[in-house]
């Protein structure tokens, strides 16, 4: 179940497609091919927003998760790699193909885009939803969210993140809708 934010106010109709993610105060996301940050709070609000869908991810967040694929979700991980394979994931080679095969699936469940930097930027015409936590701290790190025009966005909730012993850092949940939706079919 979804605690921090409220998904029943979105007026978007499944599939669509979201980018979920988290960012420092400078729009950082990324160190070394890993999360700046430990905040199990914020990785349990992802399984929240994400279980039970489909997940798309660049190779090298694929590759970032201890135990890959990500359970109870459909994995895609994009590769220019011909000869890539990994098991319980499925593997595309360009976004078209990633389209094809979720026309050709015709899921009725959110398809997550869920980074890194690279995927964020290519879906940038198709992303209706976003779900953005902002975690107010600067850190150091190597990869930074592309550039949102959030003038295309209406923000339809927010919550503040609890702060305790393992979650150091003040953070916000934000969730955004598209104001003129794109739909997948
Ligand atoms: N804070 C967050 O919410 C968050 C979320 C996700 C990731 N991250 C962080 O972001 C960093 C990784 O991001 P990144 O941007 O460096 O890498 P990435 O997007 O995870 O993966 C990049 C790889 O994806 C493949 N790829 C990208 N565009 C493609 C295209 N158009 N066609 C085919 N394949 C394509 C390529 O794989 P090949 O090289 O195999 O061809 C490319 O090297 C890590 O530090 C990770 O921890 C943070």
């Amino acid at each position: 179940m979804l605690k921090n934010l409220d998904s029943k106010k979105l007026s978007s109709e499944v599939p669509y497609f979201t980018y979920v993610w988290a960012e420092d105060a400078k729009g950082l996301i990324g160190s070394q091919g890993d999360l700046p940050w430990k905040m199990p709070a914020e990785m349990q609000h992802f399984v929240d927003v994400t279980i039970g869908d489909v997940v798309v991810m660049g190779r090298k967040s694929y590759e970032s998760i201890p135990h890959p694929p990500l359970r109870d979700r459909v994995n895609i991980v994009l590769t220019r790699n011909e000869d890539y394979e990994t098991k319980g994931a499925i593997v595309c080679h360009n976004k078209a193909e990633v389209i094809a095969y979720l026309k050709d699936q015709e899921f009725k469940k959110p398809i997550h885009i869920i980074g890194g930097s690279t995927l964020f930027e290519i879906f940038m015409d198709e992303v209706d939803v976003l779900y953005r936590t902002v975690i107010h701290e600067v850190f150091d790190g190597d990869t930074y969210m592309p550039e949102i025009d959030y003038d295309q966005f209406n923000l339809v909730d927010q919550s503040e993140g609890k702060v305790d012993q393992e979650n150091k850092y003040s953070h916000t949940y934000y969730l955004y809708e598209k104001k003129h939706p794109i739909r997948l079919n």
